[in-house]
């Protein structure tokens, strides 16, 4: 794995926290030479910065909003120019949300497609077309499993998450003549901060949804490390845990048996699920 990191130049948007930081200090520690971090968020980029230099990259940060299609453009130049070239580009930076299709306002829809899904087209279209002037790259975006899971209670995620496998998989298909490598990341629920940046439309989704991010033991550094592994060879769907593999298999076999046992199952669950988050404080 380590030599298909090893001198690489990248770039990783929502690379100030969460799934995106480890992917950037998963990359450094497997030998990297530079890396962009690019978010919103200047002062923990900044911080990002700092550790990935501790593990011998030099690292940027770069303000950036990726649903602005002219900001990534702006972006994908910049890191061009510093590095001289793109070997991977991770379209990572996302949100979340909550809630029952009918209490999802319209406005949640535009603000989180701009992000999760137009992020990432523009993403693949800038970063895209650099890789293919300079003859091969990587493009890799972050999906998750609520992608194939149609989990009740996440309608505005899941199908942002759908759209972004989607693109991914016909890019793949796309640009494969052209060198360019496309893979998508799906993993499970994992504890990052990604809740702060999550809108929950219904309130009693609210203690369950923050339980499953910020009480979560799974840790963005062991994603990572599998994903990192995955993406190094050259996996179309990289399903970093258990789980998240086991939901992509039973929906492509038996996605209406899924789909009714999870309408069934439903009410029941999430009375357990909400005790649960209430007990522990959430
Ligand atoms: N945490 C999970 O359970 C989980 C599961 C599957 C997929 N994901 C996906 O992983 C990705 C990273 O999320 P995370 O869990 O690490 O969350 P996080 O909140 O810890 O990190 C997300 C980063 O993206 C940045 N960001 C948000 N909007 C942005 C924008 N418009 N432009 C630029 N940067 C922006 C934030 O500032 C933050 O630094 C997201 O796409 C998310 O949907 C997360």
């Amino acid at each position: 794995m380590r030599d298909y990191y090893r001198g690489k130049r990248v770039v990783v948007t929502g690379g100030a926290s969460g799934l995106g930081r480890a992917f950037a200090l998963g990359m450094a520690e497997a030998g990297a030479a530079q890396v962009v971090v690019a978010d919103l968020d200047a002062g923990e980029g900044e911080a990002v910065c700092r550790e990935l230099e501790a593990r011998g990259a030099q690292a940027r940060c770069i303000t950036c909003d990726v649903a602005d299609a002219d900001a990534v453009e702006a972006l994908a130049s910049t890191s061009r120019d510093w590095m001289g070239r793109i070997d991977l580009a991770f379209n990572n930076a996302g949100v979340a949300s909550g809630g029952d299709f009918l209490d999802i306002p319209p406005a949640d829809w535009r603000w989180l497609l701009d992000i999760n899904l137009l992020g990432v087209v523009n993403g693949c279209r800038s970063f895209g077309r650099i890789m293919l002037a300079q003859g091969g790259g990587h493009l890799v975006n972050t999906g998750s499993l609520a992608a194939f899971g149609a989990m009740p209670g996440m309608a505005l995620y899941n199908v942002s998450k759908a759209g972004v496998v989607m693109l991914s998989e016909t890019l793949r298909a796309e640009l494969a003549p052209q060198r360019v490598r496309v893979s998508v990341i799906c993993p499970s629920f994992v504890r990052t901060n990604l809740y702060q940046r999550t809108r929950v439309a219904t309130p009693a989704l609210q203690g369950i949804t923050r339980m499953a991010l910020e009480g979560n033991p799974v840790t963005p550094e062991r994603i990572a490390a599998s994903a990192l592994r995955q993406i190094a060879r050259n996996r179309l769907y990289v399903m970093p845990t258990w789980d998240a593999r086991l939901v992509r298999h039973v929906r492509r076999f038996f996605p209406g048996t899924m789909i009714a046992a999870t309408a069934r199952l439903r009410p029941r669950l999430q009375r357990r699920i909400e005790r649960l988050a209430a007990r522990r404080g959430y």
